[in-house]
């Protein structure tokens, strides 16, 4: 897609972090942009900033674990616009720590807001887009994590490995009918958000205990310094436009890190997960990002 003045853009999560940053980017290109968010105060700043700027901006309350609060948003959507033509499948959470002493809800929650809110997003704007009969494009957030499997980051990985297989799957039945439609998965590794407090977005609120216990809670202190130093949102947001302007599938924001993707998928071939003994997978993505 090559075309962006006066087309339309939806982004969730779209407050703040990456979410924010692309809404910002698809501003500049002279976009309208719709931004969904859990936040109230985080997406009336964005709206602000963004009405400031110029851009018609709608902004709703939308929680996309939820499957009717993304309907709402993609009605919402058409009838302020009357055409989506990029969607992007951005809000997530994260949760770390040892699988089989994660809770249920912990499960619940990050599969619901990162796995079920890209599916709940499909459902609800691919048929529409699809009706629209205009060229378009979808952008599904997934992560490094959806390509590797580093411990203690369970809940997480399982979520963006079902993001990245389902933007495939999107990506060849979209062809299959051959529609105008195309697909990115974006998969960056460390990037300064605010993603390590997702918890300030956990249903009932954040837990009382530490968040992330041992021997997560050492590791958690280097994640929010890799983080710190990681990638800017705005960076990511030039590489998705770009890969939206290219029909790139595949958005690798950290290229330094695609020989640990390489050696996994060698393992796999291999029957023997040798390159990648998990402490080392750990340890590689710490210091090489
Ligand atoms: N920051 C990184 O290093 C990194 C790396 C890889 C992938 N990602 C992914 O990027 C995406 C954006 O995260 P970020 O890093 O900008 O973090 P962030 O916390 O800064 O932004 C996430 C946004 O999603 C919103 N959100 C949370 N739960 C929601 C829900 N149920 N419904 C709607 N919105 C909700 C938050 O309020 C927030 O505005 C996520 O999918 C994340 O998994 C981030």
């Amino acid at each position: 897609m090559e075309e962006f003045k006066g087309r339309v853009a939806v982004v969730t999560g779209g407050a703040s972090g990456i979410g924010l940053a692309m809404a910002k980017r698809f501003a500049a290109e002279g976009m309208h942009v719709v931004i969904a968010d859990v936040e109230q105060q985080a997406l009336d700043a964005a709206e602000a900033e963004l009405t400031a700027g110029g851009t018609e901006v709608l902004a709703t309350i939308a929680d996309v674990s939820k499957p009717d609060q993304v309907e709402a948003l993609a009605r919402a959507s058409y009838a302020r616009f009357g055409a989506v033509h990029v969607l992007c499948n951005n809000a997530g959470v994260a949760a770390g720590g040892f699988c089989w002493e994660e809770s249920l809800e912990d499960w619940q929650w990050v599969l619901g807001v990162n796995l079920w809110g890209v599916i709940h997003g499909l459902r609800s704007f691919i048929p529409r887009m699809l009706e629209q009969e205009s060229e378009g494009h979808v952008v599904n957030t997934a992560s490094m994590a959806g390509l590797t499997s580093a411990p203690l980051f369970s809940l997480y990985n399982v979520s963006k490995h079902g993001v990245v297989t389902l933007s495939e799957c999107l990506h060849h039945e979209l062809a299959m009918i051959g529609s105008d439609i195309k697909v990115s998965v974006l998969c960056p590794s460390w990037v300064d958000t605010k993603i390590a407090d997702s918890s300030r977005n956990r249903p009932g609120g954040p837990r009382d205990e530490p968040d992330l216990e041992e021997p997560f809670g050492a590791m958690s202190q280097q994640v929010r310094q890799l983080l710190s130093e990681g990638l800017t949102s705005e960076n990511v947001a030039d590489q998705v436009l770009d890969a939206i302007r290219t029909g790139r599938l595949y958005i690798l924001t950290h290229p330094e890190l695609n020989g640990v993707i390489k050696a996994r998928a060698e393992d796999i071939v291999s029957g023997f997960m040798t390159a990648m003994d998990p402490t080392s997978v750990v340890r590689e993505t710490l210091t090489q990002s």
